[in-house]
């Protein structure tokens, strides 16, 4: 069978879990054409892709997570109840593995790493899973502006009711960073804990990444545990891999330290 039909073929199959049929169609495709080039068997091409694109999307979320039973939280919530929506916010955001380890600290995450541009008046907010839940402790401008993107549909999809019900302006989008890199011009940008990801898909992805960004500044940021709660070398790790990033660049990077978390706010 020619390589393109046999390619079409396996991505059926690996779309057949409801679980990957919900991500992006590129990011799907490229991993699923990647693994066919490492294994022989079907099992093994569809199983090694599945584990990839769980091991960039899924491992972070809780498993069943019901965005129609949220959304309809929030939409109960009297508009005008600042309290109640921010702890709504903060039970849902404990659903993503991201944001939940930085909740501890989202009091002064943002204002203290955002201080020196703030109040912010446009956000390009990359790979962002929960985080458009921490606008209420985000420093942000009268009348901002804020896009998301991410890869897993129905979270997209949520977010993008939610823009509405909050009268957000701005989108929620399904953006495979591996595939388009964005160009619209921006304040901020926002690559959280999302450049080693971004290494998994492709080396040298980050680069291009912060390359072609049309923003002022872009906050990077790295976990400092894994996803099983370890520590071990993750911070010379990153550290070094961010030196190594904007080596021989004309840019300001300012350094901000959180218990599970390094940000850098790069301005170009
Ligand atoms: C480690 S989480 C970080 C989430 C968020 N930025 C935060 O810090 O709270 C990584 C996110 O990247 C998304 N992702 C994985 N691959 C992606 C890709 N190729 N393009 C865009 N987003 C991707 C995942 O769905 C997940 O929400």
């Amino acid at each position: 069978m020619p390589d393109k039909e046999n390619d079409q073929e396996l991505i059926e199959q690996v779309i057949r879990s409801q679980k990957y049929a919900q991500l992006a169609s590129t990011l799907v495709s490229r991993v699923t054409k990647e693994e066919a080039k490492k294994h022989n068997s079907p099992q093994a091409i569809i199983q090694s892709a599945r584990t990839r694109l769980h091991q960039l999307t899924g491992a972070y979320l809780a498993p069943k997570l019901d965005y129609t039973q949220w959304l309809y939280k929030f939409k109960s919530l009297d508009p005008n109840d600042r309290l109640g929506l921010e702890s709504t916010s903060l039970s849902m955001m404990r659903l993503h593995a991201s944001t939940y380890e930085r909740l501890e600290v989202l009091p002064t995450f943002f204002q203290t790493a955002l201080a020196s541009i703030s109040p912010v008046k446009s956000v390009l907010d990359l790979a962002c899973g929960l985080n458009p839940l921490s606008i209420p402790w985000m420093p942000l401008a009268d009348g901002f502006s804020y896009y998301a993107s991410d890869v897993v549909n129905p979270l997209v999809h949520f977010l993008r009711h939610y823009f509405e019900l909050y009268r957000v302006k701005g989108e929620a989008s399904i953006l495979d960073l591996s595939f388009s890199i964005p160009s619209q011009p921006v304040q901020l940008a926002l690559l959280m804990k999302t450049l080693p990801l971004m290494e998994q898909i492709e080396h040298s992805l980050s680069q291009k990444i912060l390359e072609n960004l049309n923003a002022e500044h872009i906050l990077v940021t790295y976990p400092l545990r894994s996803l099983g709660g370890r520590r071990k070398g993750m911070e010379e790790t990153y550290r070094s891999q961010f030196d190594q990033l904007v080596a021989g660049r004309n840019w300001k990077i300012q350094e901000f330290r959180f218990p599970n978390e390094v940000a850098y706010l790069v301005t170009k």
